[in-house]
């Protein structure tokens, strides 16, 4: 018998996405350590039609011409030496699908490589974690477009669904799926990061427990459906089973993070687009991770005076934050793949980008259905925060952010991404911005030349 489809590497996300694959189509899997195989097979599989290959010849030749070949390995090298390790056995026209959180400068160099070989690649990004891979994650593939004509049947059949279909979609040439993946995991940062600080705030000012944050949190989330706020106000109820406290109470304060917030920066200052908020997800992780130094710190200064505030008044205020950065983030998202999407010809679909990451995924929210619409008003957007969709809503919002600002930084409570937010929306809608002093001091100190209002060309001036 051949199989439709082989997967590697047998990891949570890996078993759960082959036991998903498994409900509808024939699938081989392989992993490195034999152990880790025959677990699955005992513990996992049921009826499922799962073949355990323990050799990758044995592996290979279980698979159907083309073959088609899934990765779930660790981003970077690891993937790398699983596919030299598969070349020997590779026929023309077979697929490799790497479904991992690769760099999408590194799926644009092994498809460059494979093609050069007669090898079809497809960089997918996959989000939904280990629920998501078992019962239905978003899938975000790119690359060959007649290659994932192949593929197409069995990722739909693996992805969520909403009434506007699989959450699946051809996004693009070479790298798009990849880079897709990784600006979602960009949003995903940011709105993190905002969900952190409203919970900063409401336990060191407001001084509500773990308890009432969560009746707050999925009080909100009754209107904004949001897969994010949805489990913070679940973590907020957890009690610890050793202890019987509060599990969030006992979480050290450091945030890890394996790369993807940080590329989507890195791409962002690349591409000259900025996204502030998402950037302030990623530089709060860094800054909560240095808990030593910041405790050292702790004990240099007075401990900031609480605001005194109105409790029913500033959770409106809290509410209106979550909404207007969390629209801010997937602005700043939508715009760098916009930039990304220019400059590395993806020929991106943002509507249907947003369509697919309705269900799925970890950044699944209400706001993707108006965002879905503002996209079809206008594909070719320049900025989510004009459109009908959202200007309004944003004007009123961000009117109701100065004092949540100012009461945070009266308690000492960072409120990095929503401030980056609203400076974000304050500054794409300034007509005037104070770039010509920067210009002039430019000019001043290194003759860097200015351009001026009145007059065409390019000037330099003897400033002393
Ligand atoms: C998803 C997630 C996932 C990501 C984790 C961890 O969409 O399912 O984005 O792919 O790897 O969220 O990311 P960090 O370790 O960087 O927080």
């Amino acid at each position: 018998k051949k199989y439709e489809i082989g997967l590697i590497g047998l990891s949570v996300m890996g078993q759960n996405l082959a036991l998903n694959i498994a409900r509808n189509h024939s699938i081989s899997v392989y992993n490195r350590t034999e152990s880790k195989t025959k677990d699955f097979i005992k513990n996992k599989v049921d009826k499922q039609e799962i073949k355990a290959a323990y050799g990758l010849e044995d592996f290979i030749s279980s698979l159907a011409k083309p073959r088609k070949i899934m990765l779930m390995i660790k981003a970077g090298k690891p993937v790398d030496l699983v596919i030299d390790s598969l070349l020997p056995y590779l026929s023309k026209d077979d697929i490799i699908i790497d479904g991992g959180n690769s760099h999408f400068e590194d799926t644009n160099r092994r498809l460059k490589n494979l093609e050069e070989k007669g090898i079809r690649y497809l960089g997918v990004g996959i989000s939904g974690g280990e629920y998501g891979a078992l019962h239905g994650p978003s899938i975000m593939p790119g690359g060959t477009k007649e290659a994932y004509a192949e593929v197409a049947d069995i990722l739909k059949d693996a992805a969520a669904k909403t009434d506007k279909g699989a959450c699946v979609s051809y996004l693009g040439p070479k790298s798009a799926g990849h880079y897709v993946k990784m600006i979602h995991n960009g949003i995903e940062y940011g709105i993190m990061e905002i969900l952190a600080e409203i919970y900063d705030y409401l336990r060191k000012v407001l001084q509500l427990k773990p308890d009432e944050m969560g009746d707050v949190f999925a009080e909100w989330n009754q209107e904004l459906d949001s897969y994010l706020v949805e489990i913070t106000a679940k973590i907020m109820k957890k009690n610890d089973p050793k202890t019987g406290k509060k599990l969030i109470d006992l979480i050290l304060d450091k945030a890890k993070h394996k790369g993807t917030g940080k590329w989507s920066v890195q791409s962002a200052l690349d591409l000259g687009t900025a996204i502030p908020t998402i950037n302030a997800g990623v530089n709060a992780r860094l800054v909560s991770s240095i808990k030593q130094e910041r405790v050292e710190n702790a004990a240099q200064f007075d401990k900031s005076s609480r605001a005194l505030v109105d409790k029913k008044e500033i959770l409106s205020q809290l509410k209106s934050a979550l909404y207007f950065a969390s629209v801010i983030a997937y602005a700043e998202g939508f715009k760098l793949l916009k930039t990304a999407s220019e400059e590395y010809n993806y020929n991106l679909n943002y509507k249907e980008i947003a369509r697919i990451w309705e269900d799925g995924c970890i950044i699944r929210s209400g706001l993707l259905e108006p965002i879905q619409q503002a996209f079809a008003d206008n594909m070719n957007l320049n900025t989510l925060i004009t459109t009908e969709q959202f200007k309004d809503q944003l004007n009123v919002k961000a009117n109701q952010l100065t004092e949540l600002i100012s009461t945070a930084a009266q308690s000492g409570v960072p409120l990095t991404a929503i401030h980056s937010a609203l400076d974000y929306f304050n500054s794409l809608k300034s007509e005037e911005l104070p770039a010509n002093l920067i210009q002039a001091q430019r000019d001043f100190f290194g003759a860097h030349t200015y351009q001026r209002r009145d007059e065409k060309g390019t000037f330099h001036t003897n400033w002393e």
